[in-house]
């Protein structure tokens, strides 16, 4: 773990101009595999560059979406014969980026050497991820157990949040909020002491491994626990992928109920954050309509005090605020990371280990 870097003090618009500089060098999901079908475009958003995400013969591309024309956006193109054609006056760009038909002039089509940037785009855990910079430096997230046939998964519509795309991961593993700001569900006010907690780095990831945490027994997440109504002690693992995605396991009740919450979260711009989040369960298969009321409940319980906080990306600072010890080593350790990298230090752990 580095420590002996020169920090850069006090975030400001500069500060966040500089993160963002630093996590174009990141995948970042861009949208949902399931929303891209083949000879379709749409488009996605990364840190207030516009993306044209397009699939051909099942394979994914992810362009700058900006016609070198006049502008208009290729996402609201065509797929033709493997090329991207702009809806706009026709021009038709190769997988790789480069204009290879010009309707208004044949004569010039395929003589002019330009084209939009084609950046580099993978699919993993159900998602196109893409990055700015030619060379991702750390792995894509990962889901093995969207191929458990046992589990059921359920894909939430994508949302926007009006914050940092730091601050709303952090949100899910701020322990200390559960007990106020989700009391009766995930957490009892009465009843909000953290127990200290483990957290470490293993490979590009922060893992922790906490609880118990108070929840309560009256919703679906925790079907069949001994008396509804009453509280239930819940353990939760995480693994962040840094800097933007989160893999939660959390004990579910009686033995053997496993839930899973994975969630992606895209930079749109410095303080618009876009939210991937597949929930994965191998009890209760049929009460995704639960499910997702649950969820709706949880995310408008958070969104005004997430959307409240300033400034609105975590401070480069570490003594802007004030941090809790133990209650706040998980979010800590993220935001020392999430700082390394925006003084542009992009080491993973050495220690590696299984999941
Ligand atoms: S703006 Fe795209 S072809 Fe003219
Ligand atoms: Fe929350």
């Amino acid at each position: 773990m580095s420590t002996d870097i020169a920090f850069e003090t006090h975030l400001d618009v500069e500060g966040e101009s500089r993160l963002h500089q630093h996590l174009r060098h990141f995948w970042h999901p861009v949208a949902f595999s399931h929303d891209v079908s083949d000879d379709e475009s749409v488009q996605g958003a990364l840190m207030g560059e516009r993306l044209a995400i397009w699939r051909h013969d099942g394979q994914i591309r992810v362009f700058r979406d900006l016609c070198r024309h006049r502008g208009a956006s290729l996402a609201l193109g065509r797929i033709d014969d493997g090329c991207i054609r702009c809806s706009y006056h026709g021009w038709a760009y190769d997988e790789s980026g480069i204009v290879v038909d010009i309707p208004a002039r044949p004569d010039l089509s395929g003589s002019l050497n330009v084209g939009v940037d084609s950046f580099p785009a993978v699919e993993s855990a159900g998602i196109v991820w893409a990055c700015l910079d030619a060379e991702p430096k750390f792995p894509v997230p990962e889901l093995p157990v969207l191929d458990d046939a046992s589990y059921t998964h359920l894909f939430y519509e994508p949302y926007e949040w009006r914050c940092s795309m730091a601050r709303r991961l952090e949100n899910y593993f701020d322990f200390s909020h559960f007990a106020h700001v989700h009391h009766g569900i995930l957490g009892d006010r009465d009843d909000a002491v953290i127990a200290d907690y483990e957290v470490r780095r293993v490979g590009g990831e922060v893992r922790i491994d906490a609880g118990p945490f108070l929840e309560f027994t009256d919703n679906p997440k925790n079907e069949g626990s001994a008396a509804a109504g009453e509280t239930y002690e819940a353990w939760k693992r995480y693994r962040i992928f840094m800097p933007n995605t989160m893999l939660l396991h959390s004990s579910a009740g009686p033995d053997g109920q496993d839930y899973t919450l994975f969630v992606a979260v895209a930079p749109l711009a410095p303080r618009l954050a876009r939210c991937f989040t597949i929930q994965s369960r191998n009890y209760a298969l049929d009460k995704d309509k639960e499910f997702r009321d649950l969820q709706a409940v949880i995310l408008e319980q958070d969104k005004p005090v997430v959307e409240s906080q300033r400034p609105e990306e975590l401070p480069d600072d570490l003594a802007a605020e004030m941090h809790v010890k133990g209650a706040d080593a998980g979010t800590l350790e993220y935001r020392r990371w999430l700082i390394e990298i925006s003084n542009g230090v992009y080491e993973q752990a050495l220690a590696a280990e299984g999941n």
